[in-house]
């Protein structure tokens, strides 16, 4: 196994860009030299709090000299996360994780939800051909993303409704491959629209608790087709849909 490397990286920039999500940029060549679209780093709330242990987050963009991460604040970790401020330097360990499995000339589809969207634009900026459907609660919690198109659940932005409205037949022929990437509700939801014929091409990206973040401690597993469990950390975090037992997951509440 290879031991992933922790480095010191620098704040560039931080914004709260959408009710209660905050964009972090990092400075660390090493990092956005070797970040895959799909894979994900382990960031230190805090050096001086114990016991908060690191939290993943995925690389939303690579920027000129680093990476970008998109989160939302929902408890005592990221809260300290949303007040790093440009200067501060903070130990991430990565890139970490499989990301997404990229054909040469591909053409994908990418169906999100809510914050299940940020780690897209990384992804679209990578592959030759992509349609983006977003689904969110409402506008204040759409992803920004450079061109996709959106759903929400109370109008407030594109259309109303759920993102599975959005997948149409044509658009699953005209993929090569879908990614999908949310809560596990809205995934298998999007699961169940898509016909037995097109689940193949269906790349699913978890999220489990985790804690070492790189396949040492068993946290994060991840109930796979025919019984058994893989770790989302190291084997994942995104694994071919067919491959995951969708009714164990559900009702594990991983
Ligand atoms: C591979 C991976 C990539 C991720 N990428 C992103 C990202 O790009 N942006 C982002 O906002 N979040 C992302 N997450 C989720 C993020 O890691 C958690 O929200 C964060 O660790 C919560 O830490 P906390 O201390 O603030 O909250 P906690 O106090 O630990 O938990 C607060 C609440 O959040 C829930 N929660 C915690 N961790 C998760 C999780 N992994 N999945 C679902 N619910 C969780 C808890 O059940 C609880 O209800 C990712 C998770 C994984 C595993
Ligand atoms: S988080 Fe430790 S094995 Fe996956």
């Amino acid at each position: 196994m290879t031991v992933p490397r922790d480095f010191d990286c620098v704040v560039k920039h931080r914004e709260q860009v959408l009710c209660g999500v905050v964009k972090t940029v990092f400075d660390c060549a090493e990092i956005a030299s070797h970040a895959l679209p799909g894979q994900f780093v382990q960031i230190e709330p805090s050096p001086d709090v114990f016991p908060v242990t690191r939290r993943p987050i995925t690389i939303n963009r690579l920027t000129g000299n680093g990476f970008e991460l998109l989160f939302d604040v929902v408890g005592s970790g990221t809260e300290l996360m949303a007040q790093m401020r440009p200067g501060d330097t903070v130990r991430v360990l990565g890139p970490l994780g499989r990301g997404w499995a990229i054909d040469p000339g591909s053409s994908w589809l990418l169906i999100g939800g809510g914050l299940g969207a940020a780690g897209f634009q990384f992804l679209m900026n990578s592959v030759d051909s992509v349609t983006v459907l977003i689904g969110a609660s409402g506008s204040d919690r759409v992803v920004p993303l450079d061109s996709c198109r959106v759903i929400t659940e109370d109008g407030s932005a594109g259309e109303k409704g759920l993102v599975t409205a959005l997948i149409s037949e044509e658009l699953l022929d005209g993929a090569d491959s879908i990614a999908v990437c949310g809560p596990v509700a809205m995934m298998e939801a999007v699961w169940n629209t898509i016909p037995e014929k097109h689940r193949r091409k269906v790349q699913v990206s978890t999220e489990s608790r985790m804690g070492c973040g790189w396949g040492v401690c068993d946290g994060c597993s991840i109930p796979v087709s025919g019984g058994g469990y893989k770790k989302c950390c190291r084997e994942g975090p995104v694994f071919p849909g067919v491959e995951i037992d969708w009714k164990r997951w559900k009702e594990a509440g991983l």
